[in-house]
């Protein structure tokens, strides 16, 4: 089973973090000093997957800039002995292909992923939502492709997540356990209300799909003017396809919101060599800070 392609789809207004997305693309958002992006396509790349193509939409531009090569700069660092600031960034752009296809509706993340149908043909392809930041010795991507060419299949990841938050995902019912870590899908829900939910295992913007996946984006209903992925692969499964679903290992940050941005940051650079050490020492002494800040009776004395 050749897996080469993946769909990344950027073309969301990124709402959940106006007013910054107003201008700039979440997917442009830094994590320490590279773009998440980045992160998104060196995971593919360690993953040997290498022909990109990226769901773009209106003001999205910076992101193809990005992936793109810069004689001027190049130059400039160069004279200055200061090449090796975008080296990595160089070589991805050798390793890659990208292509990016402009969705002009915003009708949801199946009808985003259907826009590249005309790219795939009839392979298994990958897709990776760049909200999701997931950080593991071996990528998360390669983890699910191990499992997609051992069971010939689709697969999704999955992680355990609080009862209570399920309703931000899209939700696994389990029609058999394989391994601990590994499950065979009976079918999906898109954001159930606890109290419906038919497991905690969540959908973690990680999918191995089986080219079939569009005739299903194409049948379903669509639902109050989305077309949900999930909703796409819970039909392909009532038409008879295998779906496996598995627990990656990995940190998972969700950097869709401001908060979950944020703690990306700090787990990212507390994981960095030369940033860990100002990281920590500064959140030890964050209580300190908050208090002089805060507290009326300390206050900075001028000169
Ligand atoms: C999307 C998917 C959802 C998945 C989630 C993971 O939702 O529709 O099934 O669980 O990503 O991040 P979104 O967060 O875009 O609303």
């Amino acid at each position: 089973m050749e897996i080469k392609k993946v769909v990344i789809p950027c073309a969301g207004l990124g709402t959940r973090f106006l007013p910054l997305t107003k201008t700039i693309p979440k997917e442009m958002l830094p994590l320490l000093n590279k773009p998440a992006i980045q992160y998104i396509v060196e995971e593919a790349l360690n993953s040997e997957i290498d022909n990109f193509f990226i769901i773009t939409g209106k003001g999205k531009e910076s992101i193809a800039d990005h992936f793109d090569t810069c004689e001027a700069l190049k130059l400039l660092l160069q004279e200055k002995n200061k090449s090796h600031l975008i080296i990595n960034l160089e070589k991805i752009i050798k390793a890659a292909r990208f292509s990016y296809i402009r969705q002009c509706e915003q009708l949801g993340l199946g009808h985003a992923i259907s826009m590249a149908q005309h790219s795939i043909g009839k392979e298994y392809f990958a897709v990776m939502l760049p909200d999701d930041i997931i950080i593991s010795k071996t990528p998360a991507l390669a983890q699910m492709l191990r499992v997609a060419r051992q069971e010939k299949a689709c697969v999704i990841a999955i992680q355990e997540v609080p009862v209570q938050t399920v309703s931000s995902y899209g939700i696994i019912s389990v029609k058999k356990q394989i391994t601990p870590n590994l499950f065979q899908v009976g079918s999906l829900v898109e954001k159930p209300d606890p109290k419906n939910s038919p497991s905690n295992l969540a959908i973690i913007g990680r999918y191995i799909l089986s080219s079939k996946i569009f005739a299903s984006i194409n049948e379903i209903q669509n639902n109050e003017g989305e077309i949900q992925l999930t909703d796409a692969i819970a039909h392909m499964i009532r038409s008879g396809e295998k779906v496996f679903a598995y627990k990656v290992q990995g940190v998972r940050y969700d950097i869709g919101t401001p908060i979950g941005w944020a703690k990306a940051v700090i787990g990212v650079a507390s994981q960095d060599p030369e940033a860990a050490p100002h990281i920590e020492k500064f959140i030890s002494e964050l209580n300190t800070l908050n208090s002089f800040l805060y507290d009326n009776s300390k206050t900075i004395e001028h000169s």
